[in-house]
Protein backbone atom coordinates (compact mmCIF):
# COMPACT_ATOMS: atom_id res chain seq x y z
CA UNK A 1 0.00 0.00 0.00
CA UNK A 2 1.22 3.33 -1.13
CA UNK A 3 2.68 5.57 1.81
CA UNK A 4 0.72 8.98 1.28
CA UNK A 5 2.79 11.63 2.84
CA UNK A 6 1.01 15.22 3.02
CA UNK A 7 3.67 17.43 2.93
CA UNK A 8 7.51 17.60 4.48
CA UNK A 9 6.72 18.88 8.40
CA UNK A 10 9.94 19.71 10.25
CA UNK A 11 13.77 19.59 10.64
CA UNK A 12 15.56 18.38 13.72
CA UNK A 13 18.95 19.03 13.94
CA UNK A 14 21.62 18.23 16.67
CA UNK A 15 25.06 20.35 17.38
CA UNK A 16 27.87 20.12 20.13
CA UNK A 17 27.18 23.93 20.61
CA UNK A 18 23.58 24.13 21.49
CA UNK A 19 24.41 27.92 22.09
CA UNK A 20 26.15 29.03 18.96
CA UNK A 21 23.47 27.28 16.52
CA UNK A 22 20.49 28.72 19.10
CA UNK A 23 22.27 32.46 18.20
CA UNK A 24 22.75 31.87 14.26
CA UNK A 25 18.94 30.42 13.89
CA UNK A 26 17.44 33.37 15.75
CA UNK A 27 20.38 36.42 15.31
CA UNK A 28 21.30 35.38 11.24
CA UNK A 29 18.12 33.09 10.35
CA UNK A 30 15.44 34.59 11.77
CA UNK A 31 13.62 32.07 13.15
CA UNK A 32 11.26 32.56 16.48
CA UNK A 33 12.54 30.27 19.69
CA UNK A 34 10.18 27.96 20.91
CA UNK A 35 10.32 25.32 23.87
CA UNK A 36 13.76 26.77 25.45
CA UNK A 37 15.57 24.34 27.63
CA UNK A 38 19.70 23.65 28.06
CA UNK A 39 20.41 20.96 25.69
CA UNK A 40 17.51 21.62 23.15
CA UNK A 41 15.78 24.23 21.15
CA UNK A 42 12.72 24.59 18.81
CA UNK A 43 12.23 27.28 16.44
CA UNK A 44 9.22 28.20 14.47
CA UNK A 45 8.85 29.45 11.28
CA UNK A 46 5.24 29.39 10.11
CA UNK A 47 1.99 28.52 11.70
CA UNK A 48 3.40 25.37 12.56
CA UNK A 49 4.41 25.23 16.31
CA UNK A 50 8.06 23.71 15.67
CA UNK A 51 9.68 23.36 12.00
CA UNK A 52 13.12 23.45 12.91
CA UNK A 53 15.28 21.77 16.55
CA UNK A 54 18.77 22.16 17.38
CA UNK A 55 19.77 19.47 20.42
CA UNK A 56 22.59 18.52 21.36
CA UNK A 57 24.82 15.60 19.66
CA UNK A 58 26.23 14.82 16.81
CA UNK A 59 25.39 16.95 13.43
CA UNK A 60 25.63 13.75 10.95
CA UNK A 61 22.06 12.51 12.58
CA UNK A 62 19.76 14.79 11.24
CA UNK A 63 16.12 14.01 10.79
CA UNK A 64 13.54 14.97 8.75
CA UNK A 65 9.62 14.83 9.70
CA UNK A 66 6.50 14.53 7.22
CA UNK A 67 3.33 14.64 7.85
CA UNK A 68 0.89 12.25 7.39
CA UNK A 69 -2.87 12.33 7.36
CA UNK A 70 -3.94 10.50 10.31
CA UNK A 71 -3.27 7.43 12.20
CA UNK A 72 -4.68 4.89 10.39
CA UNK A 73 -2.43 6.57 7.61
CA UNK A 74 0.11 6.62 9.77
CA UNK A 75 -0.23 2.45 10.80
CA UNK A 76 -0.19 1.19 7.54
CA UNK A 77 2.90 2.96 6.83
CA UNK A 78 4.51 1.43 9.94
CA UNK A 79 2.91 -2.21 7.97
CA UNK A 80 4.16 -1.50 4.74
CA UNK A 81 7.90 -0.44 5.97
CA UNK A 82 7.88 -3.31 8.32
CA UNK A 83 7.09 -5.51 5.32
CA UNK A 84 9.97 -4.31 2.83
CA UNK A 85 12.21 -4.82 6.26
CA UNK A 86 12.62 -1.29 7.15
CA UNK A 87 12.92 -1.13 11.50
CA UNK A 88 10.51 1.20 11.96
CA UNK A 89 10.13 2.86 15.53
CA UNK A 90 6.78 4.49 17.48
CA UNK A 91 7.86 8.02 19.15
CA UNK A 92 7.57 7.95 22.79
CA UNK A 93 5.18 10.58 24.82
CA UNK A 94 7.58 12.88 25.14
CA UNK A 95 9.62 12.70 21.76
CA UNK A 96 6.02 13.59 20.42
CA UNK A 97 5.34 16.28 22.97
CA UNK A 98 9.24 17.73 21.79
CA UNK A 99 8.11 17.29 17.60
CA UNK A 100 4.45 19.16 18.78
CA UNK A 101 2.93 16.00 16.68
CA UNK A 102 0.28 13.19 18.17
CA UNK A 103 2.09 10.71 16.78
CA UNK A 104 5.43 9.47 14.79
CA UNK A 105 7.18 6.94 13.09
CA UNK A 106 10.73 6.02 12.77
CA UNK A 107 12.71 4.90 10.25
CA UNK A 108 15.92 5.23 8.31
CA UNK A 109 15.75 5.96 4.21
CA UNK A 110 17.29 3.47 2.12
CA UNK A 111 20.76 5.45 2.03
CA UNK A 112 20.90 5.65 5.85
CA UNK A 113 19.44 9.18 6.74
CA UNK A 114 16.52 9.36 9.47
CA UNK A 115 13.23 9.67 8.44
CA UNK A 116 10.03 10.29 10.92
CA UNK A 117 6.06 10.46 9.34
CA UNK A 118 4.13 12.27 12.15
CA UNK A 119 0.48 13.07 12.48
CA UNK A 120 -1.34 16.49 12.96
CA UNK A 121 1.64 19.17 13.77
CA UNK A 122 -0.28 21.38 16.13
CA UNK A 123 -0.65 25.00 14.63
CA UNK A 124 -0.33 27.81 16.61
CA UNK A 125 -2.80 30.53 17.12
CA UNK A 126 -0.90 32.60 15.31
CA UNK A 127 1.59 33.13 12.86
CA UNK A 128 5.72 32.99 13.83
CA UNK A 129 7.01 36.00 15.04
CA UNK A 130 10.14 35.92 13.32
CA UNK A 131 13.61 37.04 15.16
CA UNK A 132 14.48 39.61 12.76
CA UNK A 133 12.84 40.77 9.35
CA UNK A 134 14.03 38.33 7.04
CA UNK A 135 10.52 37.67 5.23
CA UNK A 136 10.08 33.95 6.16
CA UNK A 137 6.56 32.70 5.44
CA UNK A 138 7.76 29.04 5.91
CA UNK A 139 9.63 25.80 5.81
CA UNK A 140 9.33 24.20 2.37
CA UNK A 141 11.55 21.62 1.43
CA UNK A 142 14.89 19.74 2.17
CA UNK A 143 17.79 18.43 0.29
CA UNK A 144 18.84 15.06 1.31
CA UNK A 145 22.08 12.99 0.52
CA UNK A 146 21.54 10.22 -1.43
CA UNK A 147 24.03 7.29 -2.12
CA UNK A 148 21.96 5.91 -4.85
CA UNK A 149 19.12 8.73 -6.32
CA UNK A 150 17.58 5.94 -8.76
CA UNK A 151 16.97 3.70 -5.43
CA UNK A 152 15.97 6.37 -3.16
CA UNK A 153 13.98 7.86 -6.28
CA UNK A 154 11.97 4.62 -6.03
CA UNK A 155 11.51 4.47 -2.65
CA UNK A 156 9.75 8.04 -2.76
CA UNK A 157 7.84 7.56 -5.81
CA UNK A 158 6.74 3.76 -5.67
CA UNK A 159 6.73 3.27 -1.84
CA UNK A 160 5.36 7.07 -1.09
CA UNK A 161 3.62 8.91 -2.84
CA UNK A 162 6.08 11.74 -4.50
CA UNK A 163 6.12 12.64 -8.03
CA UNK A 164 9.60 13.85 -9.70
CA UNK A 165 9.10 17.33 -10.98
CA UNK A 166 12.54 17.65 -12.31
CA UNK A 167 15.92 15.76 -12.76
CA UNK A 168 19.38 17.39 -12.63
CA UNK A 169 21.67 14.69 -14.00
CA UNK A 170 20.34 12.02 -11.86
CA UNK A 171 19.42 14.31 -9.04
CA UNK A 172 15.48 14.42 -8.68
CA UNK A 173 13.50 17.15 -7.47
CA UNK A 174 10.17 15.91 -5.87
CA UNK A 175 7.18 16.80 -4.82
CA UNK A 176 4.54 15.86 -2.19
CA UNK A 177 1.58 18.39 -3.52
CA UNK A 178 1.52 20.93 -6.30
CA UNK A 179 4.88 22.78 -5.08
CA UNK A 180 7.69 21.82 -7.63
CA UNK A 181 9.36 20.08 -4.92
CA UNK A 182 9.72 19.28 -1.05
CA UNK A 183 12.59 16.84 -1.39
CA UNK A 184 15.81 17.09 -3.37
CA UNK A 185 17.68 13.88 -3.56
CA UNK A 186 21.28 14.96 -4.19
CA UNK A 187 24.09 12.53 -5.02
CA UNK A 188 27.23 11.79 -2.48
CA UNK A 189 28.74 8.98 -0.11
CA UNK A 190 26.59 9.89 2.72
CA UNK A 191 23.37 10.39 4.33
CA UNK A 192 20.80 12.85 5.90
CA UNK A 193 20.02 16.66 5.10
CA UNK A 194 22.02 18.43 2.48
CA UNK A 195 20.06 21.75 2.78
CA UNK A 196 16.81 23.25 4.46
CA UNK A 197 14.92 25.47 2.47
CA UNK A 198 12.85 28.60 3.82
CA UNK A 199 10.04 30.37 1.30
CA UNK A 200 10.21 34.49 2.07
CA UNK A 201 8.02 36.66 0.40
CA UNK A 202 9.83 39.01 -2.21
CA UNK A 203 13.20 38.73 -4.21
CA UNK A 204 13.55 41.51 -2.22
CA UNK A 205 13.93 39.44 0.49
CA UNK A 206 16.25 37.58 -0.58
CA UNK A 207 18.47 40.08 -1.49
CA UNK A 208 18.22 41.62 1.67
CA UNK A 209 19.51 38.61 3.45
CA UNK A 210 22.32 38.54 0.95
CA UNK A 211 23.75 41.58 2.23
CA UNK A 212 23.23 40.87 5.83
CA UNK A 213 24.61 37.92 5.42
CA UNK A 214 27.66 38.51 3.95
CA UNK A 215 27.88 41.70 6.66
CA UNK A 216 28.08 39.04 8.85
CA UNK A 217 30.69 36.78 7.02
CA UNK A 218 28.37 34.00 6.93
CA UNK A 219 29.77 32.35 3.88
CA UNK A 220 27.77 31.93 0.87
CA UNK A 221 27.98 28.77 -1.08
CA UNK A 222 25.68 29.58 -3.93
CA UNK A 223 24.01 32.56 -5.31
CA UNK A 224 22.26 34.80 -5.67
CA UNK A 225 20.85 32.99 -8.73
CA UNK A 226 18.04 31.53 -10.09
CA UNK A 227 16.88 27.61 -10.68
CA UNK A 228 15.40 27.02 -14.53
CA UNK A 229 13.44 23.67 -12.47
CA UNK A 230 11.77 25.48 -9.72
CA UNK A 231 12.08 29.18 -11.43
CA UNK A 232 12.88 30.11 -7.45
CA UNK A 233 15.34 33.24 -7.15
CA UNK A 234 17.41 31.56 -4.11
CA UNK A 235 20.50 32.23 -1.96
CA UNK A 236 22.13 29.63 -0.21
CA UNK A 237 24.86 29.97 2.80
CA UNK A 238 26.55 28.03 5.33
CA UNK A 239 25.54 27.60 9.18
CA UNK A 240 26.31 25.48 12.23
CA UNK A 241 28.20 22.14 11.68
CA UNK A 242 28.54 22.65 8.28
CA UNK A 243 24.37 22.69 7.20
CA UNK A 244 23.70 24.27 4.17
CA UNK A 245 20.14 26.92 4.91
CA UNK A 246 18.51 28.63 1.59
CA UNK A 247 16.17 31.43 1.27
CA UNK A 248 14.23 31.70 -1.74
CA UNK A 249 10.96 32.86 -3.67
CA UNK A 250 8.86 31.92 -6.60
CA UNK A 251 8.92 28.69 -6.37
CA UNK A 252 6.82 27.38 -9.36
CA UNK A 253 3.66 25.29 -8.73
CA UNK A 254 2.64 22.14 -10.81
CA UNK A 255 -0.92 21.43 -12.22
CA UNK A 256 -0.76 18.38 -11.31
CA UNK A 257 -3.13 17.05 -14.41
CA UNK A 258 -1.00 18.11 -17.14
CA UNK A 259 2.70 18.66 -15.94
CA UNK A 260 5.07 16.50 -17.31
CA UNK A 261 8.11 15.83 -15.59
CA UNK A 262 12.03 17.31 -17.12
CA UNK A 263 15.44 15.95 -17.54
CA UNK A 264 17.91 18.55 -17.32
CA UNK A 265 21.45 18.35 -18.37
CA UNK A 266 23.87 17.82 -15.68
CA UNK A 267 25.84 21.05 -16.07
CA UNK A 268 25.73 24.82 -14.36
CA UNK A 269 23.31 26.56 -15.69
CA UNK A 270 20.84 23.78 -15.20
CA UNK A 271 21.08 24.58 -11.41
CA UNK A 272 21.34 28.54 -12.29
CA UNK A 273 19.95 30.40 -15.14
CA UNK A 274 21.63 34.00 -13.87
CA UNK A 275 25.42 31.95 -14.21
CA UNK A 276 26.09 31.18 -10.45
CA UNK A 277 28.30 28.24 -9.45
CA UNK A 278 28.67 26.83 -5.98
CA UNK A 279 31.38 28.30 -4.44
CA UNK A 280 32.50 25.24 -2.35
CA UNK A 281 30.95 22.01 -3.22
CA UNK A 282 32.37 20.02 -0.52
CA UNK A 283 29.89 21.88 1.99
CA UNK A 284 27.35 23.54 -0.38
CA UNK A 285 24.32 23.17 -2.38
CA UNK A 286 26.05 20.22 -4.67
CA UNK A 287 27.96 17.68 -2.84
CA UNK A 288 28.35 14.54 -5.00
CA UNK A 289 31.69 13.32 -3.56
CA UNK A 290 35.11 12.75 -5.29
CA UNK A 291 33.54 11.29 -8.61
CA UNK A 292 30.53 13.49 -8.62
CA UNK A 293 32.89 17.07 -7.58
CA UNK A 294 35.14 15.58 -11.15
CA UNK A 295 31.92 15.38 -13.06
CA UNK A 296 30.66 18.96 -12.38
CA UNK A 297 34.29 20.73 -12.68
CA UNK A 298 34.46 19.14 -15.83
CA UNK A 299 30.98 20.43 -16.78
CA UNK A 300 32.09 23.81 -15.13
CA UNK A 301 34.86 23.91 -17.42
CA UNK A 302 33.18 23.13 -20.63
CA UNK A 303 30.48 25.75 -19.57
CA UNK A 304 33.30 28.63 -19.86
FE1 LIG B 1 16.64 24.18 -2.39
Amino acid sequence: MTINIIDIAYTRLKTPDVAAATDFATRILGLEPVDRAVDRLSFRSDSRMSTMSYEIGDPSETIVGFELANGEDLLNAAKTLEALGYEVRYGSHEEREQRHVSEFIAFRDPSGGRIEFAVSPQIGGNGAQLSRDAGITGFSHVGLFSRDPGRDEHFWTQICNARVSDRVGELPLLRLSQIHHSIALVPADRCGIQHINHQVQSIDDVQRSYALLSQHKVPIVFGPGRHPTSGARFVYFEGPDGMVFEYSVGVREVDEETYRERQFGFEPKSFCMWGATPKNQGVGYIDLGPGGQRAWDECDRIAR
